[in-house]
C-alpha cells in the first residue's frame, strides 16, 4: 500500500457511521400557534425530548395563566404517542412583576424569563426598554435562581446591524453580569467569536446555546448569487471566522454550550416578502446539521454533552431516558412544511444530507 492508501485506510477504519445518544433536549425553540404549530411541532418532537419555548407570540406570554394555556396547546397538537415536553418561557415587559415571575416558577409552569430588547426581533416590540430599570424582576430570579434568556443584540437603529451583538455585549450585558452576580444568564444564538469568548469566562453562571444554521452559514451565504431570503435570522450570521469559533466552542466539550436551534418558521409569503420576517425553519434538519458539524470537526465523541447533557445541568434538569441513533446514512430532505394554503422552507430543504436519525428508545 502507497502512503496515501494506508491514511486512507486508516481514516476509514476509524470511521464511526452510528453514534447512539441520550435523548437530547432543544433549549430554544418557536413552535408558534394555532396552524403553524400543528405544522412544526412534529419535526421538534420526534427529535427532542424537550423544548424550552419562546413567548414571543402575538399577543406575547406574559402570564403565568397565558403560559399554562399554551403549553396545554402543545401538548395537544403533538403528534398521536409523542411524550414531548414543552418547558414554558415568561416573556419579560416594561411591567412583568417580580411577584409574577416567581409564581409561575415555583408552580412549575415555567423555567425561565427572556429578555427581549424591545424591538430587537420577530414580536419584540413589547420588550424590555430600559434594562437596568428591570433590577426588581432579575434579583427576583438570582434569588429564586431562574434564569434569564437573552436576545442580545443592540437595538440602536445607528449601530450596524453586524455590529449589534457586541454592542449588546458591551454596553448592556456586560454591565447587567456585574451588577447581578447570581443571575443565571443564557445568551441565546451566540453569533460571535467574541460573545462565545463572554460566555466562556462567565461559565459558572452563563452559558450559550448555539444554532445549527450559525455553524453552516456566515454572512456570505445570505448573499450567494443573489439574496437568499430563507437565510435570512437574527442575529444575522456573522463573518467566517466567527462561525469556524462558533464551530469550535460546540464542539469544545465545554458543559457552558449547548442546543438552542431557533427554529423561528415563517411562511414563506413573508420570507419572501418586500421586508423579509427574520427566521430559519431549522426543526426538520436540527440534529442532521449538528452531527455533521460534529463529525466534520472529528468531535463526534462530544456531542452527547451538547446535545444532551449540558443543557440539562445548567437548567438543573434530569437528564433525558431513552436514547436516539444517529446515523452516517444519506438522506433527502423534504423541501417544505405544507401549514394551511402556505409552506415553510425548510432549512437545508431539497438537499441529501450525509447523516439522518434513526431509531428513538424512551
Ligand atoms: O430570526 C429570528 N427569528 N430571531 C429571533 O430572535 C426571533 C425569531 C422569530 O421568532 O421568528
Ligand atoms: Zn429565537
Amino acid at each position: 500500500m502507497s502512503v496515501t492508501e494506508l491514511f486512507d485506510h486508516a481514516k476509514t477504519t476509524k470511521r464511526v457511521d452510528s453514534i447512539t445518544i441520550r435523548r437530547p433536549d432543544d433549549f430554544h425553540v418557536h413552535l408558534r400557534d394555532g396552524a403553524m404549530l400543528e405544522a412544526v411541532l412534529p419535526f421538534t418532537s420526534s427529535q427532542f425530548a424537550r423544548g424550552v419555548i419562546m413567548p414571543n407570540l402575538v399577543p406575547p406570554v406574559t402570564s403565568v395563566a397565558m403560559a399554562a394555556a399554551y403549553r396545554e396547546r402543545i401538548l395537544s397538537a403533538r403528534p398521536e404517542g409523542s411524550d414531548f415536553q414543552p418547558l414554558m418561557t415568561c416573556y419579560l415587559t416594561d411591567t412583568t412583576a417580580p411577584a409574577e415571575i416567581e409564581k409561575g416558577f415555583r408552580d412549575g409552569v415555567w423555567v425561565a424569563a427572556k429578555l427581549y430588547p424591545a424591538g430587537a426581533t420577530t414580536n419584540a416590540h413589547y420588550g424590555v426598554t430600559d434594562i437596568p430599570a428591570r433590577a426588581p424582576v432579575f434579583e427576583r430570579m438570582e434569588k429564586i435562581g431562574m434564569p434569564v434568556l437573552i436576545h442580545g443584540e443592540s437595538t440602536d437603529p445607528a449601530v450596524d446591524i453586524f455590529d449589534r451583538e457586541a454592542a449588546f455585549m458591551e454596553q448592556s450585558l456586560l454591565p447587567l453580569l456585574k451588577r447581578h452576580a447570581g443571575l443565571k444568564v443564557v445568551i441565546e444564538h451566540v453569533t460571535t467569536a467574541e460573545t462565545a469568548d463572554i460566555v466562556r469566562a462567565h461559565a459558572a453562571r452563563a452559558a450559550g446555546t448555539i444554532t445549527p444554521h450559525h455553524l453552516v452559514i456566515n454572512r456570505t451565504s445570505i448573499f450567494q448569487g443573489g439574496l437568499r431570503p430563507h437565510l435570512y435570522c437574527l442575529p444575522v450570521a456573522k463573518r467566517e471566522h466567527h462561525r469556524l469559533a462558533l464551530r469550535k466552542a460546540a464542539t469544545s466539550g465545554l458543559p457552558c454550550f449547548f442546543i438552542g436551534t431557533d427554529t423561528a418558521p415563517h411562511r414563506r409569503t413573508a420570507k419572501e416578502a418586500e421586508c423579509c420576517s427574520a427566521g430559519i425553519f431549522g426543526g426538520a434538519t436540527a440534529l442532521q446539521t449538528y452531527v455533521q458539524v460534529f463529525d466534520e470537526e472529528g468531535a463526534l465523541d462530544r456531542f452527547e454533552a451538547f446535545a444532551s447533557v449540558n443543557g440539562a445541568r445548567f437548567y438543573g434538569l434530569d437528564l433525558n431516558c431513552g436514547t436516539i441513533v444517529l446515523e452516517r446514512r444519506e438522506s433527502p430532505v423534504l423541501a417544505a412544511v405544507a401549514v394551511e394554503d402556505n409552506e415553510v422552507v425548510v432549512f437545508q430543504g431539497g438537499q441529501t444530507l450525509p447523516w439522518s436519525v434513526g431509531a428513538v428508545t424512551r
